[in-house]
This record gives structure tokens, sequence and C-alpha cells, in this order.
């Protein structure tokens, strides 16, 4: 089993369906929770662009940050409309219509691309995960599907949240969405181990990394999937701890 995974657009387009529902949660969690400001850092980011559709609308600049090259230049095809890159549009204009405007597809494509300012390596498991880069606080960090794939234990990830929750300022937010109780996942023709969580080890260690859990909501996956044991996915809200304002 591997745990990074190099996606191409055939593995990203046979898995459009499952991710119908993340798209819908990770714009909620941005949407709901009235989340704004300056510098969203996207920690995973993969060679998707679904978790920034709505963030692009609420934040000036979006930092988008991946461990594997071949993701990283996936998501860069994609952000300089280069021909044979992934075609993201359906899952563009079924996010427009859950924001009310199924017809302003092109612009928020255009809004994401504008908004993308760098695409970074990174490893969540180093103290700086952008080292020997160091980027100044964001006002809000988002890291969907990520984490459990890039931890092989509890203690590493509560480690990766802690590295990545440096990332974000004082009172800044950390969006988190996350798969509960996997053990591995299919993509492409790899198979890809991942971190058994439950919702509370996800919870506490979000709370050991200087956080204030401010929602949370488990959502059962549907059964029958082949390609995963997952059971349920977590989408977690939270408020970096400020010293200043509690
Ligand atoms: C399942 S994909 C999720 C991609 C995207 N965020 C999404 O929601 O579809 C997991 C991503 O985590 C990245 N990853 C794995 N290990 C990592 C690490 N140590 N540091 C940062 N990213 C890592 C992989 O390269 C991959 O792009």
């Amino acid at each position: 089993m591997s745990s990074a995974a190099g996606f191409t657009s055939a593995d990203l387009a046979a898995h459009a369906v499952r991710r119908a529902a993340f798209v819908r949660q990770s714009h909620l969690g941005i949407r709901n929770h009235g989340l704004s400001g300056q510098t969203l850092v996207d920690v995973g980011c993969g060679p998707t662009i679904y978790q920034l559709l709505s963030a692009c609308e609420r934040f000036q600049e979006i930092l988008a940050l991946d461990y594997t090259d071949q993701n990283r230049r996936e998501l860069q095809r994609w952000l300089k409309n280069e021909a044979g890159a992934f075609d993201w549009s359906p899952v563009v204009k079924y996010v427009c219509e859950l924001e009310g405007d199924r017809e302003k597809w092109a612009e928020k494509e255009e809004n994401v691309r504008k908004k993308v300012r760098q695409v970074l390596k990174c490893d969540v498991t180093r103290a700086n995960p952008t080292e020997p880069v160091s980027l100044p606080p964001a006002d809000c960090l988002l890291s969907t599907l990520c984490l459990e794939g890039a931890c092989k234990d509890l203690a590493t990830f509560r480690g990766a949240l802690r590295n990545i929750g440096a990332l974000v300022k004082p009172g800044g937010h950390l969006v988190l969405l996350t798969v509960l109780r996997e053990t591995y996942y299919a993509f492409g023709n790899q198979v890809f181990s991942c971190l058994y969580l439950e919702r509370s080890d996800v919870e506490e260690a979000v709370g050991a990394a200087g956080f204030d859990v401010r929602f949370s909501e488990v959502q059962p996956h549907p059964p029958g999937d082949a390609r995963t044991d997952c059971d349920a996915v977590l989408s977690l809200v939270a408020r970096r701890w400020d010293p200043g304002t509690g």
C-alpha cells in the first residue's frame, strides 16, 4: 500500500461521484461559518479544486500545498488552463447551484485561477511543513482528506495537526474534512493505507493543537463502495486559541 498518491485525470474522473458528498461538505464548512479573510492555506490540496470553490469567494488569496510533485503539477495544469487538464466544470456548476446561481460557473473558475497565488511543496510531518519556505500566518487553514493518509499512527496525526495548526493566526480558523474508520481506499490501480480514526481522536487532536472546536458533524458514508472501507466523514470547524482574546 502507498501513503502519498499521485493522481491522474482519469483517476479524478473515476472518483467524481464519491466526491459529491465531500464537495458539499467543504462548501458548507466555509459558507455556514461565515469564514473570510485575506489568506487561506489548503494543506494536502491534491490535484483537486472542489474544496476551493466556496473559499475563493471569501478569501483574497489562496496558497495550495501538497507533498507530491505529480499532484501539484496536475493542479497547475488546471490553474493554467492547459490542454488536457481535468474538466472540473460539472463540479463547479454543482457548487454554483448550491450557492444559488449555476450560470456563474465560468466566472467562479476564473476566480479560483486568480486567487490561487502559489502551489508549494509541503510535508505535514515536518515542524515547518513548507520548509525551507516560511509562510506568514493565514486567516484560515483548510485540509480535506489529507491527514488520515499522510499519518501512519495517532501520534503522527496529532503532531501533524500541531504542525499545520501553526500556519494559522491566533483567532484564525481550521476547516477539516476527515474520513472516519477507514483503513484503505483504492484510487486508480493503487490501494492506499489510511489511519483508522474515531471522531473523538480527531476532536482531541484538534484541541491539543490549540484549537477550540466550534462545529463538528459526522455524515455516514454510504455502504457498498468496494474501493474503501470508509464508514463516515467528519466535517469540523475550529478556531485557534488567541491568548489576547481567549
Ligand atoms: C486523498 S488526497 C486529498 C486531496 C484533496 N485535498 C481532496 O480533498 O481530494 C490526499 C493528499 O494528501 C497528500 N499528502 C500525503 N502525504 C502528505 C504529507 N506528508 N504532507 C502533505 N500532503 C500529503 C497527497 O499527496 C494527496 O494529494
